[in-house]
């Protein structure tokens, strides 16, 4: 996995490397049986060259634990590997990646399936969905199930944390928030 992180840092497969401070790879034991997925780094993840660090990490993380499973164990990833944003004043904002951009960077998370076997993947939201199964899928009506990717991984798919953060309303916020470690705790039982 060393050898795979060192030869994407110098990556340009598209163009998303220009902008981004710097190239934002996986991590999380070699051995680890579930691997979790994520759309791209954000503005936090950018700066410090780890996935998951900012907000969408702290409620992923919390949710995980609720869930019962410990995050050091799991290996975190992103389907596309350079922060995608908008420049408004000094502010960055998130900017989805296309259809190209995750198509190109599925290369790079193909290598990492392949590299670490895991018995579970969490597709985290639609963009790292659509990257393991090579299509635009959407998120809704399938979460909380298991599906196989072409290349054969068993998926439990959910939404993106981020997802929770968005929603206004407290209620529905809380609601959201049980379904998502619902689904969560599904990955014990696939990860054995
Ligand atoms: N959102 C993601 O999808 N990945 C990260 O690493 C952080 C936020």
């Amino acid at each position: 996995m060393a050898a795979l992180r060192k030869q994407a840092e110098g990556c340009e497969r598209c163009d998303l490397y220009k902008n981004a401070t710097q190239l934002v790879f996986g991590e999380g034991p070699a051995k680890a049986r579930v691997v979790l997925i994520g759309e791209q780094p954000g503005d936090r993840e950018d700066l410090a060259g780890r996935p998951f660090v900012g907000p969408a990490g702290r409620i992923l993380d919390e949710c995980l634990h609720e869930a019962g499973i410990d995050r050091s164990s799991c290996y975190l990833t992103n389907a596309v590997k350079h922060f995608k944003f908008e420049q408004r004043g000094k502010r960055r904002l998130h900017s989805r990646p296309n259809a190209g951009e995750i198509e190109r960077c599925s290369w790079w998370l193909g290598a990492e399936l392949e590299t670490l076997h895991p018995k579970v993947v969490v597709a985290l939201g639609a963009t790292a969905l659509s990257s393991l199964l090579g299509r635009r899928a959407g998120v809704m009506k399938i979460r909380g199930d298991l599906i196989a990717t072409p290349a054969g991984y068993p998926v439990l798919v959910t939404i993106h944390p981020s997802y929770l953060l968005r929603i206004r309303n407290k209620e529905d916020a809380a609601a959201e928030r049980g379904r998502f470690v619902k689904d969560l705790a599904k990955i014990a039982a696939h990860a054995g």
